[in-house]
């Protein structure tokens, strides 16, 4: 496992309004990082007051930009602006996502059309974007915010967990091809964390999945998702039951028996 040094690198974070992606920034932040932080829009004014609440705090380079990333050239748009502030982006923190909550077969097409977008193909375009520069400069980093979703079917957000399943072997795959050019690829793949994302219309105030699992503070979990990656995982469940749950009971079960288990466990009490 290689070990990066982030002092004074350029990290780019996509979602970094809120939750799991404000989280990270603040991480870089601290690292001494040069940073870009990207969301909505409509987020703007948060978006800019936070970056400099983190000029203030840790005395380093932010800049922000805004766009939609389910856009179709929303990735495109994103690549071209965060080149024009800086020649290189050492690290892409693809983490913007979005969650759609309820039955397959009932909800609407253009929302399940929109988590693909957001969640998959806008992870996939910036990977493609960003990757060919740093391989040529031979350093770089892809660090993909993907979940515990990743690696078994879940009833009732099953685009959602469909994503970052793509997501997950995607960056896998890539981080194999490229592993020589001193370029890697990371998951962080987090269960069910207390964010604005388990908010939204439909999501249940409370999921049998807690008792269990319970719910991560975000700060936690970006706090270990970057030690994680700087010391050069390649995917990492900060959770340890979860590690457990995750790799270890998911690969002995049958796979009926994991699919009843996740559609249990996504029911509201
Ligand atoms: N919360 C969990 O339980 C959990 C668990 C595992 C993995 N994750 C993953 O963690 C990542 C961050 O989620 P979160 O929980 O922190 O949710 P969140 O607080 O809702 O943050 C999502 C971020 O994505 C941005 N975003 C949404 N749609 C966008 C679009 N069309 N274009 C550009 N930016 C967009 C949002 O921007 P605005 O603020 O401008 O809307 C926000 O900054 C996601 O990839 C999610 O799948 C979350």
């Amino acid at each position: 496992m290689s070990k990066i040094q982030l002092k004074d690198k350029v990290v780019l974070v996509t979602g970094a309004s809120s939750g799991i992606g404000r989280e990270l920034a603040k991480c870089f932040a601290r690292e001494g990082v040069r940073l870009v932080i990207a969301s909505l829009p409509a987020e703007r004014k948060v978006l800019e007051d936070f970056a400099e609440t983190l000029r203030r705090e840790f005395r380093i380079e932010v800049h922000t930009l805004t766009g939609d990333l389910s856009a179709g050239d929303g990735p495109q748009k994103l690549h071209q602006e965060a080149t024009r502030i800086y020649d290189q982006v050492d690290v892409l923190v693809n983490n913007a996502g979005i969650m759609a909550f309820g039955m397959f077969h009932q909800l609407s097409l253009e929302l399940q059309e929109k988590v693909v977008a957001v969640n998959l193909r806008a992870y996939m375009l910036l990977m493609r974007l960003f990757l060919p520069d740093m391989i040529r400069r031979g350093s770089g980093a892809v660090f993909n915010v993907s979940s515990v979703s990743a690696f078994v079917p879940t009833p009732r957000h099953t685009v959602y967990g469909a994503t970052k399943a793509f997501v997950q072997s995607l960056s896998e795959a890539v981080g194999e091809e490229i592993s020589g050019t001193g370029v890697r690829t990371f998951t962080l793949n987090p269960g069910y964390t207390d964010t604005p994302l388990l908010k939204g219309e439909g999501f249940p105030t409370k999921l049998r999945f807690y008792r269990f699992g319970g719910k991560s503070n975000p700060a936690v979990i970006a706090s270990k998702g970057v030690a994680a990656f700087k010391k050069g995982k390649r995917v990492y469940i900060p959770e340890k039951h979860l590690w457990f749950l995750f790799m270890i009971g998911n690969r002995f079960a049958p796979r009926r028996v994991i699919n009843r288990i996740s559609e249990f466990m996504v029911k509201g009490e």
